[in-house]
């Protein structure tokens, strides 16, 4: 990625966009009809008589999927796309990973932006450029690397979107407080309801740039994800056993969130993070508006484990903490210990 942008007022995001529109042949936007009518954006940016059209993706993980990709391709031909053709994805995760695996295939790759409307999108999924799409019921099975020219994290977006919404982004930026960062997990501890109120202020900013910084940090020195990049998945591995054994019915966000519980159960039982540590993370989490009285199926839970894509010759890598903000990777956790964490969330 060249650059990335905080905008904090409308007329930065109009400049943005103006001078995108006199640089390439064409604009056209990725989005979702949710997003742009809730956002108002048409009616607070001047787009007219602009080299700018949409494309509206489906508000569902429907819309990462290989009919919506003939669907774009179609598009951009009746548009007479060009190799100067710039693609802005606006929106979620969903429409950030397709608009960037769209751009990465037409014509063999031409350029894109990503503005992230979700707090999950401008903490984690518009960085670091994983592109994907949906295959066989089988998330993100089809996909590139291609990193977007910049990326526009514009916070006022965040005045529209659910509170779950909200709550499911704040799953990543814990993530990155436990593995990387004590005081932004005591500070987030600290202030999280006055924080989750207002989206826009400048204590969420900051949060936001510091999840930013971590994960470009992470991804500049393992762009491939076949090494440290593989940090970023505390929570993950487990969290995403649970969200497929869900067929997806739990969010990213909750399951994530489940699978910290248990990460952080396995790092105590390992005698690792302290039992203090260990009370004071998970008293914070219980607090977490999501539902925490699922019962979990440990059995189906750790099958669905070894689909994953991050086990490595039979074995399943988990990150755990030593301690608040200090993580590790480990292939040396028995079944029973990880089923036992399972049964323990
Ligand atoms: N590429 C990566 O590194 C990466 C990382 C994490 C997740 N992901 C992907 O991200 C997707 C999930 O993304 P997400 O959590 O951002 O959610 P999402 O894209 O599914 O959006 C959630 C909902 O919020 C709505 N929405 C988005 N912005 C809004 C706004 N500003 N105001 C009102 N409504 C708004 C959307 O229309 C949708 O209904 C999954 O497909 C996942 O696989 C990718």
């Amino acid at each position: 990625m060249r650059t990335i942008n905080y905008f904090r007022e409308y007329h930065e995001l109009q400049k943005f966009i103006d001078d995108c529109s006199k640089l390439y042949s064409n604009v056209i936007i990725f989005s979702q009809l949710n997003i742009l009518n809730k956002s108002k954006l048409e009616a607070k940016i001047n787009l007219d008589g602009k080299n700018i059209d949409f494309f509206v993706c489906d508000d569902s993980e429907d819309s990462k999927s290989l009919r919506s990709f003939e669907k774009s391709m179609n598009f951009l031909i009746n548009h007479k796309c060009d190799r100067n053709t710039l693609i802005i994805g606006l929106g979620g995760g969903i429409v950030t990973d397709f608009s960037g695996f769209v751009s990465s295939c037409y014509m063999r790759g031409i350029k894109h932006i990503l503005i992230p409307t979700t707090l999950l999108g401008m903490v984690d999924a518009s960085i670091g450029g994983k592109t994907a799409i949906n295959f066989q019921n089988k998330r993100n099975l089809i996909g590139s690397f291609k990193l977007p020219e910049s990326i526009v994290i514009f916070p006022e977006f965040l005045k529209t979107l659910d509170k779950k919404e909200i709550i499911n982004g704040f799953s990543e930026i814990l993530k990155y407080g436990l593995i990387f960062d004590k005081d932004m997990f005591d500070f987030i501890k600290e202030n999280f309801n006055n924080l989750i109120a207002d989206m826009t202020s400048n204590d969420m900013l900051k949060i936001i740039k510091s999840c930013v910084d971590y994960k470009i940090d992470i991804v500049k020195k393992d762009f491939k994800d076949i090494g440290i990049r593989n940090m970023l998945n505390f929570g993950h591995t487990i969290g995403h056993a649970i969200e497929m054994n869900s067929k997806y019915e739990i969010s990213h966000g909750e399951s994530v969130f489940y699978g910290m519980k248990a990460a952080c159960y396995i790092s105590m039982k390992a005698n690792k993070l302290s039992k203090n540590e260990y009370n004071y993370i998970i008293n914070f989490l219980n607090i977490i508006p999501i539902n925490w009285d699922i019962k979990f199926d440990d059995e189906k839970i750790y099958s669905l484990m070894n689909y994953d894509k991050k086990i490595k010759n039979g074995k399943i890598n988990l990150i755990l903490l030593d301690s608040i903000g200090v993580s590790y990777i480990s292939d040396a956790i028995s079944e029973e210990s990880i089923k036992e964490s399972i049964r323990n969330i």
